[in-house]
């Protein structure tokens, strides 16, 4: 695949290349200008994204999203209704979206429930067929909050060899205290590594994301992602968000969230019709209660949502972890259900 051969963008020139109106508007306040197209792909933004996590400018595709990125590398490995994507159970469920528009063949490993969720590489490793051409690993996971060893990661890397690429979503790392794996992209040359700007640096509304792999993977990636796929007002904005000052906040506000999720938990511990609280290193906890539907109803009649997911986790619901105030709302609305014989 060769990328899509776009018109030429040179700085200091007149463009009559690419049927741009000549006209600038005055809408927005952006440094670029809004009557051109935006770069094919942001170089500024790739190198500052690369050097946050931890890789080479090469290694790394800008995507609207991690979302995108899923998409995108199914679209790229699997050719429909011939090759196959394997995830862990209960993992985020936009793996399997995708493969199913993609027509790919779809094996779920079940993760262990008694162990905390923790991803059986014994089981994903026996259940790959030949045609397995991508295993999504969510680490740490959504919704169980469970990180796969660094060792149990390189066996499956190595056992799987050149057979499959083994897809990281580091979605919600920086809630934890363990290194990106990035760290192993020189390495492998299976590994590719998905990371966001949507939940650590606050920044979901503005569809940025990336994927982290080996150039000549990241190269054909790149041919398949649209051109101009980054919006001058997301690339401008983005880039402010990375500026030192404000990694600083984002950084504090993960400190914020992290303390948070330590007083919920003491907190969510107290009521009766708790079970059980995973150990999580994301912003977000998971929680059996006697009777999650019931919790469930009297949070939104309080105006708090949950997320429930049914299957193997219908007694549990996944919390995000909020504000102060939002997590005080949470524990107002659970402190109505004392004592009411819910569980
Ligand atoms: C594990 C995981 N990966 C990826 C995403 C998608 O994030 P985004 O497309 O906003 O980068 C999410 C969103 O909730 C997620 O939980």
């Amino acid at each position: 695949m060769h990328a899509y051969d776009a018109a030429e963008q040179v700085d200091n020139t007149i463009r009559l290349n690419a049927n741009e109106s000549p006209r600038r508007s005055t809408i927005g306040n952006f440094r670029r200008p809004l009557n051109r197209y935006p770069e094919v792909r942001p170089q500024k933004l790739q190198t500052a994204l690369a050097n946050r996590f931890g890789c080479r400018a090469d290694q790394l595709l800008v995507t609207r999203g991690s979302s995108e990125a899923i998409d995108l590398v199914i679209r790229t490995f699997c050719r429909a209704g011939e090759d196959g994507v394997l995830v862990t159970s209960p993992s985020f469920s936009m793996y399997r979206h995708y493969a199913e528009v993609q027509g790919a063949d779809l094996i779920e490993v079940e993760t262990l429930a008694e162990h905390d969720f923790a991803i059986d590489v014994d089981a994903i490793l026996a259940a790959c067929k030949d045609s397995t051409r991508l295993i999504f690993i969510c680490s740490p996971n959504n919704p169980t909050g469970t990180v796969l060893a660094r060792d149990e990661l390189e066996r499956l890397l190595t056992e799987r060899g050149d057979a499959s690429a083994i897809v990281v979503d580091e979605a919600y790392i920086e809630f934890g205290d363990k290194p990106s794996v990035t760290e192993l992209l020189g390495r492998y040359t299976n590994l590719l590594v998905l990371r966001t700007l949507s939940k650590a640096l606050g920044f979901a509304g503005a569809r940025c994301g990336a994927v982290a792999g080996p150039p000549e993977i990241v190269r054909i990636l790149s041919a398949v992602q649209a051109p101009y796929a980054l919006a001058t007002p997301v690339v401008e904005c983005v880039e402010d968000a990375l500026q030192d000052d404000q990694l600083a906040l984002a950084e504090a506000a993960v400190l914020d969230t992290v303390a948070e999720r330590e007083r919920l938990v003491v907190a969510l511990a107290n009521y009766d019709f708790v079970v059980k609280i995973w150990p999580s290193d994301a912003n977000f906890l998971l929680v059996r209660f006697t009777d999650a539907a019931t919790v469930m109803r009297r949070c939104e009649v309080q105006n708090v949502l949950l997320r429930h997911f049914g299957g193997a986790l219908d007694d549990c619901l996944r919390i995000s972890v909020g504000s102060p105030d939002e997590n005080d709302q949470l524990l107002r609305a659970l402190d109505t259900l004392k004592g009411t014989n819910n569980g």
